[in-house]
């Protein structure tokens, strides 16, 4: 699988977002260590704080399959990672991120995407 080829399922799985207030969709795919593709998306409430990233989604998938930190290679968006995305994507322990910035696709590692994170 090909960073273009996960960045293709990101797009597919944004389809499938629930995003009727913003009504931007967002799509991610990660891929793991094993090979497999586990995808996001976001979902959005009424309550609007309330509404979940496609990479939270994808990640806490992810977990629930028995995925720790560490099990994953890449992580494809289709949107610039919101701050707080990067956190989790430092945390997760993905080697790259692949995303859309406008019309580019851009790759980085989640230390250039937040450097001097903060750990526990
Ligand atoms: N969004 C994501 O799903 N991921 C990001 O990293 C950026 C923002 C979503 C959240 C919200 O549903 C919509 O995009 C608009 O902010």
């Amino acid at each position: 699988m090909t960073d273009a080829e996960l960045l293709a399922r990101a797009d597919a799985v944004a389809e499938r977002a629930y995003a009727p207030y913003s009504k931007f969709l967002v799509g991610c795919a990660v891929l793991t260590r094993d090979g497999r593709v586990i995808e996001g998306v976001n979902v959005e409430n009424a309550a609007y704080p309330l509404g979940v990233c496609a990479e939270r989604t994808a990640f806490s998938r992810a977990i629930v399959e028995g995925y720790r930190p560490g099990d994953f290679v890449v992580a494809a968006v289709t949107a610039s990672p919101c701050g707080g995305c990067r956190q989790w994507l430092v945390e997760m322990g993905v080697e790259r991120v692949v995303f859309r910035h406008g019309a580019d696709v851009r790759t980085m590692t989640p230390s250039e995407l937040l450097p001097d994170t903060f750990e526990l």
